[in-house]
């Protein structure tokens, strides 16, 4: 990208003279996924290299959640997000106050909560899961019923695989929700030998039309593995965009929705933030603890 080359040298200056690395999510622009990150990756990917980075700046190019996670894995850290309004309709849907209330209505039933979700959220949960392993991480606790929090269809696509009972709540990922069923039908009839991943945000009847159900990382590497004829990513554009390089000889058929939580992060945004050292996430520090606990138990476990 010549024309942005300039903005690219200037980011990679800026990280060395301040020790920074940049954590970039698979749903960022190609010019940032392959342009200035230095670790690129799921959710669960990018809160296991944030706690083992000895950087002392970690620029996150994603969404509000994740610096939250790097900041609570990372406390020592300055944690930057180029823009503070980058959220998440998931983090959005249940607050700390909800989980209280359900604990009062389902007590001594332990609270599994997505990592698309405020600290505040987290601090209430006993333990995290990412969508690359929910399973693992739900059967790992030995009980009969857990308390699935928010995604209603991660969820229900958890439940599917598991003989532990699933108490879920309405929150949708605002850009997998709008994917349907018969979309995906019919791209099956235009387009021979080809095969359709979906991410378990996506409604049920989307992931029942789909080959194989994952993670961002998980969908990418069935894609560079296995290097179908044609592929279809049922999930946010930039993940066709990112992956196509890799793979040539695949053709990309392209359905997408974008998340605008995810393209607030730019180029600009990223040096801007490193020339400032702002905006810096913050965490009370008697959420955080309780929050940080949450996330480093699932950590542990898987
Ligand atoms: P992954 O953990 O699969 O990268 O998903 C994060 C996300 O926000 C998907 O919408
Ligand atoms: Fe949240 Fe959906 Fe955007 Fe992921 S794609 S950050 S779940 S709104």
């Amino acid at each position: 990208w010549p024309v942005l080359e300039p903005e690219i040298d200037a980011i990679h200056r800026l990280k060395a003279e301040h020790n920074a690395v940049i954590l970039a999510h698979n749903y960022q622009t190609p010019e940032i996924f392959h342009g200035v990150a230095d670790i690129v990756g799921d959710s669960l990917a990018l809160a296991r290299k944030a706690a083992e980075s000895d950087a002392d700046v970690i620029v996150q190019a994603g969404v509000h959640f994740m610096a939250e996670t790097s900041k609570l894995l990372c406390p020592e850290k300055t944690v930057l997000i180029p823009d503070l309004a980058a959220g998440c309709s998931l983090a959005e849907s249940i607050t700390a106050d909800d989980i209280r209330g359900l604990r009062e209505r389902y007590p001594g039933v332990p609270v599994v909560t997505y990592v698309n979700t405020s600290a505040a959220v987290k601090a209430e949960s006993d333990i995290c899961v990412t969508s690359g392993n929910a399973v693992a991480i739900v059967e790992s606790l030995g009980v009969d019923r857990v308390i699935f929090l928010p995604d209603e269809y991660l969820a229900h696509y958890v439940a599917l695989q598991t003989d532990v009972e699933i108490i879920s709540w309405k929150g949708h990922c605002e850009v997998h929700e709008r994917f349907t069923g018969d979309e995906i039908r019919q791209y099956r009839e235009a387009h021979d030998d080809l095969m359709v991943i979906a991410h378990p945000e996506c409604p049920p009847d989307v992931l029942e039309a789909a080959d194989t159900v994952g993670s961002t990382a998980q969908m990418i590497n069935a894609v560079t593995t296995r290097k179908p004829r044609r592929v279809l990513m049922v999930t946010e554009c930039s993940m066709s965009d990112n992956v196509a390089a890799e793979v040539p000889d695949v053709e990309f058929i392209r359905p997408c929705n974008l998340c605008p939580h995810m393209k607030r992060i730019t180029l600009p945004k990223i040096r801007q933030s490193l020339e400032r050292m702002a905006p810096r996430v913050e965490i009370e520090p008697a959420i955080a603890d309780r929050a940080r606990e949450a996330v480093t138990r699932m950590l542990e476990v898987r």
